[in-house]
């Protein structure tokens, strides 16, 4: 990470200058690089800003949006490790991927009502779906945070963050989360691959920059996307 990542320009690069308090030592039982970083970079620390917000106890049911991608195949096995009862969104075609994780129960739609008779402690949304918001009330527990990482920092000042909560539309907390390089969450991380929590890294692809950027705009990404800085896809003209 460097200041161009503050500043909302992203950096990819093979080697970078970070101040000491934001790196964290590599757990035995982490194979290569490509690994490591999957696991204690942005996914992982994400993911431990994420478990620390939601102060979950054992049994305590929470949701997953996005359980498949490249924050949420952390975070499930790191929810499974912690015994909460995890019910997990994500499509078909990784329903087997997120069971394999933890998942207790795997829905197939974010379109809930009370009907379902689901109830949840909290919500992950790692996708950023307004609709499952709104609707929580029939679903999310009264005093239940609804952790949203697709807000981004200002998540929680945006109008159609704000407004519905102090409107009364949704009586539900909406609790932008967001994580910043630091060590102190890798390190924490680190401690989920020694307890043996992580218990698969889950790789989308290696790319090269633009096909990789390619990929991550789709939004279905499974696992982490990784991206190969030597690779180079031929120059292309868009016509
Ligand atoms: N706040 C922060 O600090 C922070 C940190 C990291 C990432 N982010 C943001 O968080 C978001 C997720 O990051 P990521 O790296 O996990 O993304 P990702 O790897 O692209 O994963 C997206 C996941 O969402 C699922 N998905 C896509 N559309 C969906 C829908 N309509 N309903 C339900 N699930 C859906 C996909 O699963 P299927 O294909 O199986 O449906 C996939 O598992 C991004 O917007 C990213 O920018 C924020
Ligand atoms: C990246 O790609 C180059 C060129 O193909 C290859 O030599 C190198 O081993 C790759 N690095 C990783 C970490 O996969």
């Amino acid at each position: 990470m460097s200041l161009g990542t503050w500043k909302g320009q992203g950096v990819l690069v093979d080697f970078v200058v970070l101040p000491a308090h934001a790196v964290a030592e590599v757990p035995r039982g982490v194979r290569d690089g490509p690994a490591a970083a999957g696991l204690l970079g942005v996914a992982g620390q994400t993911s431990a800003v994420l478990v620390q917000a939601a102060q979950l106890r054992k049994e305590q049911r929470p949701l997953v949006n996005g359980a498949s991608g490249g924050v949420g195949y952390v975070l499930t096995q790191v929810l499974a490790g912690l015994g909460v009862h995890i019910t997990a969104i994500c499509s078909g075609k990784n329903e087997d991927l997120v069971r394999r994780l933890g998942a207790d129960e795997y829905l197939a739609s974010t379109v809930l009502d009370s009907d379902d008779g689901k109830q949840f402690d909290a919500i992950f949304d790692l996708v950023g779906d307004r609709q499952l918001y709104t609707h929580s009330p029939s679903y999310l527990d009264l005093g239940g945070k609804y952790l949203d990482i697709e807000a981004g920092p200002f998540g929680r000042f945006k109008l159609d963050n704000w407004l519905p909560v102090f409107l009364g539309g949704t009586p539900r907390a909406f609790t932008p989360v967001f994580s910043y390089p630091s060590g102190k969450s890798a390190t924490e991380a680190a401690t989920w691959v020694e307890k043996g929590w992580i218990k698969e890294m889950v790789t989308d692809s290696v790319y090269s920059m633009e096909e990789a950027y390619e990929k991550l705009a789709t939004g279905r990404a499974t696992g982490k996307i990784f991206v190969n800085v030597s690779l180079r896809r031929p120059f292309r003209i868009n016509s």
